[in-house]
């Protein structure tokens, strides 16, 4: 979210909502989406600690004859389809936004992956693809929090179990509800929301009709925002056994995303890059981040 100017008594009300749908704001975001992960300090350190968990936890893929099938869903522009694709997976990437599925087929071509790689516009609460397909399923960088009802995220992670084989690794990442709460605090414009977000996470057109009617667009999209003990209850509540828990920024969340990654010397981003890995699973940095990883089991 943006900084805003205070509210103003002169502001004219209420702006166009059309952005709170995600798949309206994704298919605007575009090729925003495939490069914010090397954009900034801050999706550097998503990017890097999504990849460092993933190598933990994904199954070996150096048989070539017989290549772990892996689900990225909510795969957005493509980056770990791809990433995966270089390293031996046969990929299936779903996401809502036709937009985000375009660059994506445009990526796996430009990174000569596109035989590994499929992609399919599809929602998460239906998945059109058999129960035990895959070996592996990713969901990262918050298509969860795109669902602002409860009942729709738990039908989300019901689905995810059922395309999974049993025992293989399913990566969840969500946004974080005290990194967005800091940011809120921060934002004059945005300040009037915190006491609701900082009770229930979930930023939606209520929300913003109700908080947020001085300003002219809401920043994001609809999202909930997690708590991570949250996190672990609900893909408990849906029959998975959580193995791992990550603040993918740890303590450099909301400073990271300030900072352009071209701007800083290698060095420097290296270093911190290897404290925040160390501290990662510390809870209170867990809780602090702007993206909480969870790795679970079916
Ligand atoms: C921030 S992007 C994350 C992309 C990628 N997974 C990553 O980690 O960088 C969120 C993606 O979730 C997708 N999305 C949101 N709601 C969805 C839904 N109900 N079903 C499938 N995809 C959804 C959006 O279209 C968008 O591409």
């Amino acid at each position: 979210m943006s900084e805003e100017s205070p509210p103003s008594p002169s502001s004219e009300t209420l702006r166009d909502l059309s952005g709170l749908d995600p798949e309206t704001y994704y298919d605007e975001y575009g090729h925003e989406e495939w490069d914010r992960l090397e954009a900034t300090l801050g999706g550097h350190l998503e990017f890097e600690g999504t990849t460092d968990y993933l190598r933990r936890y994904l199954p070996d893929a150096t048989d070539e004859s017989n290549p772990p099938r892996v689900l990225d869903a909510g795969g957005g522009a493509g980056r770990y389809s791809v990433w995966l694709a270089e390293r031996g997976y046969e990929v299936t990437l779903a996401d809502l936004s036709q937009r985000q599925c375009t660059i994506a087929r445009e990526k796996a071509r430009e990174h000569d992956v596109a035989a590994s790689v499929t992609v399919e516009r599809a929602d998460i609460r239906q998945l059109p693809f058999d129960r035990d397909r895959f070996d592996a399923v990713c969901c990262t960088g918050g298509p969860l929090s795109h669902l602002t009802e409860e009942t729709d995220r738990s039908q989300a992670l019901e689905e995810l179990r059922r395309v999974a084989r049993a025992d293989s690794p399913v990566f969840v990442s969500v946004m974080g509800r005290l990194a967005v709460l800091q940011n809120l605090v921060r934002s004059v414009g945005y300040a009037p929301g915190v006491p609701a977000l900082a009770t229930d996470g979930t930023y939606d057109a209520a929300f913003a009709r109700e908080h947020l009617d001085h300003l002219e667009e809401p920043g994001f999209t609809a999202c909930h925002f997690f708590r991570a003990p949250e996190l672990e209850a609900v893909l408990e509540a849906a029959g998975f056994r959580v193995e791992a828990l990550a603040g993918l920024e740890g303590f450099a969340a909301n400073v990271g995303e300030r900072h352009d990654l071209e701007d800083l010397d290698a060095d420097v981003v290296d270093s911190v890059t290897e404290a925040v890995r160390e501290h990662r699973t510390d809870p209170a940095v867990v809780d602090l981040s702007n993206h909480i990883l969870a790795v679970a089991r079916v």
